[in-house]
């Protein structure tokens, strides 16, 4: 579906950003794997947590939809059935990520998981090394790529050096730790989003970290009874570049998730010199099991020019062709480097940022790592494709709304996979 965004005269208004992916897909798959109900409260309807939903339900968990909530009776951690057929993971990288290190521990029991054509472009050798040292059995098409299929059996524990920053690997090795004999120990490159090390440790399993090292002890079962979920980081990052970018604009948007593993992008942003207000976490050198949120104050104002480092990268991965899109307006060059993880997410985002981006009369460059863009105070606007893939649907939308000419998306209805009502929101934001 095509949809063409107009410049707009000034977003203003209250609203909450959608229930955070990550954070939904989560508490859906431990509680798949707890031993007594779980009820999760404003769960995320969108088609990649609801591709987790229907995952769950193929392994044996009772999933219950009451409005916002959803409950969830799992198997416990042993216990998943074998399904009839292949898993469909859909769009969602997480999920083919995530669920594998469950499924490891499914002793004798086998699972192919497949998806969309998106997916079938994601590696998943580097989930497919650890769980192999741990004892499981892995086969991919072409040794890295979906149909996966996992053979279970008895895990040991391991000591892990991650070669990515990336918390999809980290939860998948954290996550069949959890069955595994002895204590298991994943260390990062640099850090990434913590929000599975937190449910763990709200769910009693003995977790701690020391730096970049993080540490789980086996467990006999998960207790979590209850997860909230805060709104989502990353789809408020759409929200905030709107509010920034386009003059006269005053956005007040609440409940949103302010772990500081998220957070890398409101940051780089206050970096710019634009005004984002809120209650953001500062790094804390313990675990924590909490989510904080907080409500964000977002107003128009001028913008200078930044540059994103490797550290950085992890903690606003989802939001970097964002920071490309405020560098064409900012004054001065902005510079990505170090983020070479975002040609693998769900299209080429650094040839599709680049690309898109250029076509809409920006001056930007891509390199082997990132990209390099000059401000030219704007954009003139144009068509962009979003490739299949949401975040640049959202993006295209956005620089649309902040053009002088306006934007036509291609491929719109891709926002479905993390935000179905971003349309109407911008539309209510606009009016
Ligand atoms: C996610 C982690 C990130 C991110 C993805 C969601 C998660 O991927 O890009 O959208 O929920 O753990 P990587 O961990 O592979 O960088």
């Amino acid at each position: 579906m095509n949809r063409r965004f107009e410049p707009a005269r000034g977003l203003t208004g209250e609203l909450r950003a959608p229930p955070d992916k990550s954070i939904s897909h989560r508490a859906a798959l431990l509680g798949a794997m707890a031993s007594e109900p779980v009820r999760i409260e404003r769960y995320l309807h969108a088609a990649d947590t609801d591709s987790t939903l229907e995952a769950v339900r193929a392994l044996g968990a009772l999933v219950e939809l009451r409005g916002e909530e959803v409950v969830v009776r799992g198997t416990g951690l042993r216990e998943a059935r074998e399904p009839d057929g292949p898993i469909d993971v859909g769009n969602a990288g997480t999920l083919l990520r995530l669920l594998p290190g469950w499924l490891a521990a499914q002793e004798g029991r086998s699972f192919t998981l497949d998806g969309d054509e998106s997916i079938r472009r994601r590696p998943v050798d580097r989930i497919a090394e650890p769980l192999r040292l741990m004892g499981a059995q892995l086969s991919a098409r072409n040794g890295r790529f979906a149909p996966l299929t996992v053979r279970g059996s008895h895990l040991r524990a391991i000591s892990y050096d991650l070669s990515v920053a990336s918390a999809q690997v980290k939860s998948c090795v954290l996550l069949a730790a959890l069955a595994a004999d002895g204590a298991t120990t994943v260390s990062e490159p640099a850090r990434s989003r913590d929000h599975t090390e937190r449910m763990l440790l709200r769910a009693g399993v003995g977790i701690h970290r020391n730096g970049r090292r993080v540490t789980v002890v086996n467990a006999d079962e998960l207790l979590l009874d209850s997860v909230r979920i805060p709104g989502d980081a990353s789809s408020a990052a759409f929200l905030i570049t709107a509010g920034v970018l386009v003059p006269h604009s005053r956005l007040l948007i609440g409940d949103v998730g302010v772990n500081w593993t998220r957070t890398g992008f409101m940051r780089i942003v206050r970096r710019m010199q634009g005004i984002v207000l809120g209650d953001l976490e500062d790094e804390t050198g313990e675990l924590i099991g909490d989510e904080p949120v907080s409500d964000l104050d977002v107003a128009y104002g001028a913008l200078e020019g930044t540059v994103v480092e490797a550290d950085e990268v992890p903690l606003a991965i989802d939001e970097l062709p964002l920071v490309a899109l405020l560098g064409c307006f900012a004054e001065g060059e902005t510079i990505v480097r170090g983020a070479q993880e975002l040609r693998v997410k769900e299209s080429d985002r650094i040839a599709g940022a680049v690309e898109g981006l250029r076509g809409l009369g920006a001056e930007i460059e891509a390199t082997q790592d990132g990209f390099a863009v000059r401000g030219t105070g704007g954009l003139r606007g144009g068509t962009i494709d979003a490739r299949g893939d949401h975040r640049m649907a959202m993006m295209g939308a956005i620089a649309g709304l902040a053009s002088r000419e306006g934007v036509e998306v291609v491929g719109m209805e891709a926002a479905t996979v993390s935000y179905p009502q971003f349309v109407e929101d911008l539309a209510g934001l606009c009016s």
